[in-house]
C-alpha cells in the first residue's frame, strides 16, 4: 500500500507538505504542488480515508435517508443534494428505507457507524423507533417533509403545502368547479396533513363544503390514485374534479378516468402536486402544484454544510414557496 511517506520521497519534500497537498489544507507553491501531484499519480497513491477520518474525526461524508429513490419526487431532490455535496467536496450516503420503521433505524444506525458528518432524513412518515433514535444522535440533521422536529437543533426545510393545496382549490374554482374530491396520502403522512388543511381552509373560505364521500385515502402512487379513481366513479356521481395530493396519484387517476371513457378534461378535471417531470407528458398534460424540489434539496444540504464547516446556526423551519402551473387537465370556465 502506497503510503504520505512514499509520495515524499519521490516528489522531494516533506510528509507534511503532501499532506497539504492532498487535504487542500494549506497553500502549496504552484511548482512544488505539481511535483507532488505527478508523485501521487505515478505511485497511484489513495489517501487512507479510515486513517484520515480518524486523525481529523471528519468523514467529509452526508448520510442521507429517503423515503424511496423510486418516485421521481425524490430523485430530483436527492440531485439538489448531490449536486451541492460534490461541489462542496462531500460524499453522499444514501439509504432507501421505504418508511419502515426497524430500516429507518437500522440505516441511521449503520451511517452513525460509517462516522458520517451530518444527516439528511428525507422521510414522508416516521416510525416512532426512528423518531426516538433521530432524538439520541447527536449529529448536525436536517429534516424534509417533516411536521415538527424531535429536537430543537434539528432543522426542518419543507414546501408551504398549505399555500399549496389553496392554490389549487382556488384554481378549480376559478375555473367553475365546486364539486372536488381529494385523493390524500396516509394520514400519518405530514405533508398530506397539511395540504387537506390547506384544502379545507380553502373551501370553508367560499363556503363549500367537503363531504367525507369525496376524500380519499391513497398511497401517493400511481396505483393507489388508479383504485381510488375507480372507487369515485363506481360510488355514484362523479365529481367535476380531483385533487389528488401528488402527481404519481394523479397520474394513476387520470388513467383510470379515461379507461372509464371520460373525456378530460371536460367530463373531468384533474389538478396533481409535485410538479414531477413526467406531469407534463401525460395526456392531457397534467396541472399541478410545483414543489421547488431540487432547491428543497439544495437548500438543506447547504445549511447542513454551512453548520459543518462554519458553526451556522440552523435556520429552525425554512418554508419554501410552491406555484400553480398550469397545463391541460383542468377544464376551461364554461361561459
Ligand atoms: O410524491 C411524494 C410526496 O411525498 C411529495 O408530495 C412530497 O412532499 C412527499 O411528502
Amino acid at each position: 500500500m502506497v503510503r504520505l511517506k512514499d509520495v515524499a520521497r519521490l516528489a522531494g519534500v516533506s510528509i507534511t507538505t503532501v499532506s497539504h497537498v492532498v487535504n487542500q489544507s494549506r497553500a502549496v507553491a504552484p511548482e512544488t504542488r505539481a511535483r507532488v501531484q505527478r508523485a501521487i499519480a505515478a505511485l497511484d497513491y489513495r489517501p487512507d480515508t479510515v486513517a484520515r477520518t480518524l486523525k481529523s474525526r471528519r468523514s467529509r461524508t452526508i448520510g442521507m435517508i429517503v423515503t424511496s429513490a423510486d418516485n421521481p419526487f425524490f430523485s430530483a431532490l436527492i440531485r439538489g443534494v448531490e449536486d451541492h455535496c460534490f461541489a462542496c467536496g462531500y460524499s453522499l450516503m444514501l439509504c432507501n428505507a421505504d418508511d419502515v420503521d426497524d430500516k429507518q433505524v437500522a440505516y441511521l444506525e449503520t451511517l452513525l457507524e460509517r462516522r458520517i458528518d451530518g444527516l439528511i432524513v428525507m422521510t414522508s412518515r416516521n416510525g416512532p423507533g426512528f423518531l426516538a433514535a433521530l432524538n439520541r444522535q447527536a449529529l448536525p440533521t436536517v429534516m424534509l417533509d417533516a411536521a415538527a422536529t424531535p429536537r430543537p437543533d434539528i432543522a426542518v426545510v419543507n414546501d408551504d403545502s398549505r399555500l399549496g393545496a389553496r392554490l389549487a382549490i382556488e384554481h378549480l374554482l376559478a375555473r367553475g368547479l365546486d364539486d372536488i374530491a381529494l385523493l390524500t396520502g396516509p394520514a400519518d403522512h405530514p405533508r398530506s396533513e397539511e395540504r387537506l388543511a390547506g384544502a379545507r381552509a380553502a373551501c370553508e373560505a367560499v363556503g363549500l363544503a367537503l363531504p367525507a364521500s369525496r376524500i380519499i385515502v391513497t398511497n401517493l402512487q400511481a396505483d393507489g390514485g388508479h383504485a381510488a379513481m375507480r372507487t369515485l366513479l363506481n360510488k355514484g356521481p362523479r365529481p367535476q374534479a380531483v385533487f389528488a395530493f401528488n402527481d404519481l396519484t394523479a397520474i394513476g387517476a387520470l388513467r383510470a378516468a379515461v379507461d372509464a371513457g371520460l373525456r378530460l378534461p371536460d367530463e373531468l378535471s384533474i389538478i396533481g402536486y409535485d410538479d414531477i417531470d413526467i406531469g407534463r407528458y401525460a395526456s392531457p398534460a397534467l396541472t399541478t402544484i410545483h414543489q421547488p424540489i431540487y432547491e428543497l434539496g439544495a437548500t438543506a444540504i447547504a445549511q447542513l454544510i454551512e453548520r459543518l464547516e462554519h458553526g451556522r446556526p440552523f435556520d429552525p423551519v425554512t418554508a419554501l414557496p410552491p406555484s400553480l402551473v398550469i397545463r391541460e387537465s383542468v377544464r376551461q370556465r364554461l361561459p
